[in-house]
């Protein structure tokens, strides 16, 4: 098995959604997708990039679903759904969300928090992972805290 790793690093949110937009333009439906990261690294920022590159959403109207479990974009090209299991701890009530039924030739899942469970660890296409680096404690202060270095594998 062959997979194709990039690396990319983002010095602000802009830019984080900027290379979601590119990033945009490399997805062809159908996929499932896994972001991971710390709570803040920049997950549902990417996704807001990644929504605008598929002219499905402005950045601005995409928002993280932690309450609602699953927002939905229509775009052109595919329908994207972004999904955060952060709230979600048990394979049964991930069961209970159905996703197998968003699961399309038309339709891209990005899911945050998906690497807790076995099932999407194994069936994932993509994987996109951010982290928080150059960070440094300089005083008070806390240097460097925008930069974020983006890791893309794709299966
Ligand atoms: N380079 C960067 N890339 C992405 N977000 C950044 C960056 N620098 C600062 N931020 C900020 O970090 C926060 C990331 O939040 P969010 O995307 O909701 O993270 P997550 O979904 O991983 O919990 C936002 O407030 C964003 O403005
Ligand atoms: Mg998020």
């Amino acid at each position: 098995m062959t997979s194709q790793s990039i690396t990319h690093f983002t010095h602000s949110a802009e830019e984080t959604i900027a290379f979601g937009r590119r990033l945009a333009g490399e997805l062809s439906p159908p996929l499932i997708v896994l972001l991971c990261g710390d709570l803040g690294a920049g997950k549902t920022t990417l996704v807001k990039g990644i929504a605008e590159g598929f002219e499905a959403a402005r950045a601005e109207d995409v928002t993280s679903p932690t309450f609602t479990l699953v927002h939905e974009y229509r775009g052109p090209r595919a329908i994207l759904y972004h999904i955060d299991l952060y709230r979600i701890d048990t394979q049964r009530d991930l069961e209970t969300l159905g996703l197998d039924d968003l699961v399309a030739p038309n339709c891209i899942l990005l899911i945050e928090w998906g690497e807790k469970f076995p099932r999407l660890q194994r069936d994932h296409n993509v994987q996109i992972t951010l982290e928080r680096v150059g960070e440094e404690q300089v005083g008070e202060e806390q240097v460097g805290e925008t930069e974020r270095r983006i890791e893309v594998t794709i299966r």
